[in-house]
C-alpha cells in the first residue's frame, strides 16, 4: 500500500497552521469563494494545477466517484492523481466488478487501502460481526483509521460528496481545510444534484455500479446497505437499523 508515511513533498515547507501543501485556511477560503460557481471540471483542473503528483481521489465506485475519474481522464490528469478505495473486505461483489470495469476503461489501477486488522483479527479482538453491534467502531477500524494513515502521503484529496446528501454535508465547500486529516479536501460535485450526476453518466457512457439500477442509490459495505423503496431518502438504506448517517470520513 502506498502513502503510509508522510512523503517528503507533503511534509516539506510546512509551518504551524498551514495544511500540507502550504496553504492557510484563509487562502483556501478565498479559493472556495472563487471556485464556488465553477463547474466540477474547472475545480478539478485547478486541483491538478495546484496539487499534481500529491493528489488522491477517494473512489467508492458509486456513480459520483466514477464521474470524477472520467472528468480527470478527460483533463488528461490521471497520471497526476492516485485513485484509491478503502477496501473494508465487506464490499458487494458488484463493487469489485465495477472496480475492474473502471480499471479497464481508464487504464488505472486503483490502490486498495486496507485496515490494519483482517476481518478474522477484528472478530477475535472485538467479537464477530462488529457492524451489527458497534458500527461506529467498525467504520473507525475499517475506514477512518486506514484513510487517515493513507492520506498522510498527500497534500489534497478529492471526494464525491454532494451537499444534498446529508445535513452534515450541506455546509461542505468546494475546497476546504480538512483539519482532521491535515490536508486540503476538494469536493467538485458539492453543488450537483443526483440528476446532474446521472445526466453526466449517460452523456459520457460512464461505467456505473449495477446495484444503482436495483434500488441502491447509495452503496457502502454489504452488511450495512439495503435497497430503498420508492419515496424513501436515497441514504435510508445505509446503516438502516441505526441512527448513524455518516461513516466518519466526512465528519
Ligand atoms: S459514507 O461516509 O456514507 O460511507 P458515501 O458512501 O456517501 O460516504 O461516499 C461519499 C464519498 O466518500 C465518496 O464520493 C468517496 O469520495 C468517499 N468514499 C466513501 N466510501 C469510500 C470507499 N470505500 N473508498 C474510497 N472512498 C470512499
Ligand atoms: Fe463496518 Fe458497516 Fe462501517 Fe463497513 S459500513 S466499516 S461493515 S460498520
Amino acid at each position: 500500500m502506498q502513502g503510509h508515511a508522510e512523503s517528503g513533498r507533503a511534509a516539506a515547507g510546512r509551518s504551524p497552521g498551514l495544511l500540507r501543501g502550504g496553504l492557510s485556511s484563509e487562502e483556501l477560503e478565498g479559493w472556495a469563494e472563487r471556485l464556488e460557481p465553477s463547474p466540477p471540471v474547472e475545480i478539478l483542473a485547478w486541483a491538478l494545477e495546484r496539487f499534481a503528483g500529491s493528489l488522491a481521489l477517494a473512489c467508492s465506485f458509486q456513480a459520483e466517484d466514477v464521474v470524477l475519474v472520467d472528468m480527470v481522464h478527460r483533463l488528461g490528469g490521471l497520471d497526476q492523481v492516485t485513485v484509491f478505495y478503502l477496501d473494508t473486505g465487506l464490499h458487494f461483489p458488484e463493487t469489485r466488478t465495477t472496480c475492474q470495469r473502471v480499471t479497464e476503461r481508464y487504464g488505472i489501477e486503483p490502490v486498495a487501502v486496507r485496515p490494519a486488522l483482517t476481518l478474522e483479527e477484528q472478530a477475535a479482538r472485538f467479537g464477530d460481526r462488529l457492524w451489527v453491534r458497534d458500527p461506529d467502531l467498525c467504520c473507525r477500524l475499517r475506514k477512518v483509521e486506514p484513510l487517515w494513515r493513507y492520506l498522510q502521503g498527500f497534500e489534497a484529496w478529492i471526494t464525491g460528496i454532494r451537499r444534498e446528501q446529508t445535513p452534515a454535508r450541506a455546509g461542505a465547500r468546494v475546497v476546504e481545510a480538512d483539519r482532521r486529516f491535515g490536508l486540503v479536501k476538494i469536493n467538485p460535485l458539492v453543488r450537483w444534484t443526483r440528476e446532474e450526476v446521472w445526466a453526466y453518466v449517460h452523456r459520457h457512457g460512464v461505467p456505473y455500479h449495477p446495484l444503482h439500477d436495483r434500488g441502491y442509490p447509495s452503496i457502502g459495505c454489504a452488511p450495512c446497505t439495503r435497497p430503498v423503496g420508492t419515496g424513501e431518502d436515497p441514504r435510508a438504506g445505509r446503516w438502516s437499523h441505526f441512527r448513524k448517517t455518516e461513516c466518519g470520513l466526512h465528519a
